[in-house]
């Protein structure tokens, strides 16, 4: 019997999930299909309630979902549920409203991507995440074990207060600065914001980058001013197709038991 699963976004239309799935599912022999699914602004929990009783087996979750998926879960899994994340995007559904599971793969897709297919450690380095929204909620804890690690957004106040509520803010390794305060080089720097989405440039200082810097872009299809930026200013750049495929991997393993290949359908997905 074919099993259901879906991703849930607004909007949905651009998401490259559908593919990686079904490549997945090719690959492990896996009986699923999946769908990319345009739920209106105000009806996410509509939604995932329609999916649950049209006996859907699970979901990702992606903008501007992932705050509200995480409130609906009556389990967290260990990332999801880590101090910082509040945001999910991976669901269980295991036949009732009731009974929603929940998980972040963004992080460990982040993690993955950035370690073992980058080949890029981040042990003592000082780390930027650019944004502080559900995209940066769900990779802070991932990036944990850097020498520093500094966030800046747009709204200031948005990312202090996120952070004073997980981390002494006087804590070494996260610190929270405006755009405009950055002026110093970074080894890695990640943009959590969805400014890409809409081309705006984020007011960044050249200063920020360097040769030794990867600056990887979380979005993915687009060269973002971010990643013009940086790479004006010789550093390495990076989008976030691997962390796309990565964090559907975790998904699919977690729904069906089975750990898919990733480099053949990151190298598939790059010919598309
Ligand atoms: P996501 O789930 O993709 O993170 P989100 O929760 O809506 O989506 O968060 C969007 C993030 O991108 C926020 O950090 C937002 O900054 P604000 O908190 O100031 O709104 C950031 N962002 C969006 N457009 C931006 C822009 N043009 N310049 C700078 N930051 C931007």
């Amino acid at each position: 019997m074919v099993e259901r699963y879906a991703v849930i976004g607004n909007p949905i239309a651009h998401s490259k999930s559908p593919q990686i799935h079904a490549a997945f599912a090719k690959q492990t022999g896996q009986h699923i299909s999946y769908e990319a699914i345009l739920a209106p602004i105000d009806g996410f929990v509509a939604t995932v309630k329609s999916l649950i009783t049209q006996g859907y087996k699970g979901a990702n979750v992606t903008v501007p979902f992932k705050f509200e998926a995480f409130n609906l879960c009556n389990f967290l899994h260990e990332n999801a549920k880590s101090s910082g994340a509040y945001a999910v995007n991976t669901l269980i559904f295991n036949g009732n409203y009731n009974e929603i599971d929940g998980e972040n793969t963004d992080g460990i897709g982040l993690r993955t991507d950035i370690l073992q297919n980058l080949g890029f450690s981040i042990e003592n380095k000082d780390i930027l995440i650019l944004g502080a929204g559900g995209a940066a909620h769900g990779i802070l804890n991932s990036l944990l074990g850097a020498k520093s690690i500094t966030i800046a957004n747009r709204t200031s106040e948005k990312a202090m207060e996120w952070i004073s509520g997980i981390y002494d803010t006087g804590d070494y390794r996260i610190r929270v600065n405006k755009f405009e305060e950055l002026d110093t080089p970074f080894d890695l720097i990640v943009n959590a914001t969805s400014a890409g989405l809409t081309g705006e440039k984020l007011p960044l200082s050249d200063k920020i980058f360097n040769s030794s810097t990867l600056a990887y872009d979380m979005m993915y299809g687009v060269e973002t001013p971010f990643m013009a930026q940086a790479r004006a200013n010789g550093a390495q750049v990076a989008d976030g197709l691997g962390m796309l495929v990565e964090q559907a991997a975790e998904a699919f393993c977690m729904w069906r038991g089975v750990r898919p290949e990733t480099a053949p359908v990151i190298k598939m997905m790059r010919t598309y």
